[in-house]
């Protein structure tokens, strides 16, 4: 049955109180069209009530509903979609029908929260008493916590794993979601040896689905992602990566005079536009981004040069608008 408060009731509600752990989070019961086995088939239905009460959107999109689907019976998962697919859904809605997930990746926790959706992440940059109220929360037996993220470093750490395991026996351990998974390939442009680390994790936690989740589309990644992190049996799912909304043009630099009077001309053309300009180098970055900024057009730079704290402010700031152009190496993703 669906509680008599409205979405939006509950939203304010979730805004007063913007720690999860005081948030009263009671998620919307779902209708399964088969009984009582482990491998259940969560109806279509109810998993998109779930999105449009939590979410606001009509439908899924591509191949979000196979994944989520797929990882609800318990199947490992591997998903392969554009950047802004919808990965995250994949692991959201999931995390929102059973009772905790396990994500690796970071900064969509804000998001979540304003949306009165019980997420939080851990890490060594938190302070302890934030991640003493997740531990408590973890370690209780009825968390309120619905969303984990944590990095791979943590979670291939003697002591995290452990505290995995007892959710695991516990039940509270649903999926294991392996968002950038191309990060485990060395085949891959933004191989993260950490991500390493994470091929236990199938071992482990035999009955917890893992998802993982990329928008590189070479085949040796795709390969590599499957073998190294040992799924089983995956549902593999690849969605097309035509943007038919997307207006693709490609200017030769060696024909032009100035690439950054080109490029200076085409933002200030475009007005009020929020960009991106990807460069191979950092120092690119840096001569640009401050090329931009001498002529007018706020930017910054943004690379694995730079340290959190500023790559964080620069991401920030550039979401929030105040400044128009990030110049970035991929590190920006
Ligand atoms: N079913 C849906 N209907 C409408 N919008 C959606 C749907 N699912 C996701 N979105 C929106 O699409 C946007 C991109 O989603 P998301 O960040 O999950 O993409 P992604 O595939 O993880 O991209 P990236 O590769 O950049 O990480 C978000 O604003 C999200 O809220
Ligand atoms: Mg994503």
């Amino acid at each position: 049955m669906v509680e008599e408060t409205t979405p939006l009731a509950r939203r304010d509600e979730a805004t007063i109180s913007n720690r999860w752990w005081k948030m009263k989070k009671s998620p919307l019961p779902l209708q399964r069209s088969s009984g009582s086995s482990e491998k259940r088939i969560y109806a279509k239905e109810a998993l998109v009530k779930l999105l449009r009460w939590h979410f606001g959107y009509a439908d899924f999109r591509g191949k979000q509903f196979d994944a989520i689907q797929a990882v609800l019976s318990g199947r490992d998962c591997f998903c392969l979609m554009p950047t802004g697919g919808g990965k995250s859904m994949c692991y959201q809605i999931p995390a929102l029908a059973k009772k905790a997930g396990i994500v690796l990746v970071e900064n969509q926790v804000a998001a979540l929260k304003e949306k009165g959706i019980a997420a939080e992440y851990l890490s060594s940059t938190q302070t302890s008493t934030i991640k003493n109220k997740i531990h408590e929360d973890i370690d209780s037996g009825r968390p309120s916590l619905r969303l984990l993220y944590v990095t791979p470093e943590l979670i291939a750490t003697s002591g995290f794993m452990s505290k995995l395991s007892k959710i695991c026996a516990r039940g509270l351990l649903n999926l294991i979601a392996i968002d950038e998974a191309h990060c485990i390939s060395s085949w891959g442009h933004d191989f993260r040896p950490s991500y390493r680390k994470l091929s236990s994790l199938r071992n482990q936690f035999p009955s917890v689905p893992i998802l993982a989740l990329t928008a590189t589309a070479a085949p040796k990644v795709q390969k590599d992602v499957i073998e190294s992190l040992c799924l089983q049996d995956p549902l593999v799912l690849k969605y097309s990566f035509n943007r038919p909304n997307i207006y693709y043009e490609v200017r030769y630099k060696d024909l032009l005079d100035d690439a950054y009077t080109d490029l200076s001309n085409l933002l200030k053309s475009e007005g009020d536009v929020c960009a991106i300009v990807y460069c191979l180098e950092r120092t690119t970055c840096d001569d640009l981004s401050a090329h931009l900024s001498q002529i007018g057009i706020s930017s910054a730079a943004y690379h694995a040069g730079l340290n959190d704290k500023l790559r964080s402010s620069v991401l920030e700031d550039w979401i929030s608008s105040k400044i128009q152009v990030v110049v970035a190496t991929v590190a920006f993703g």
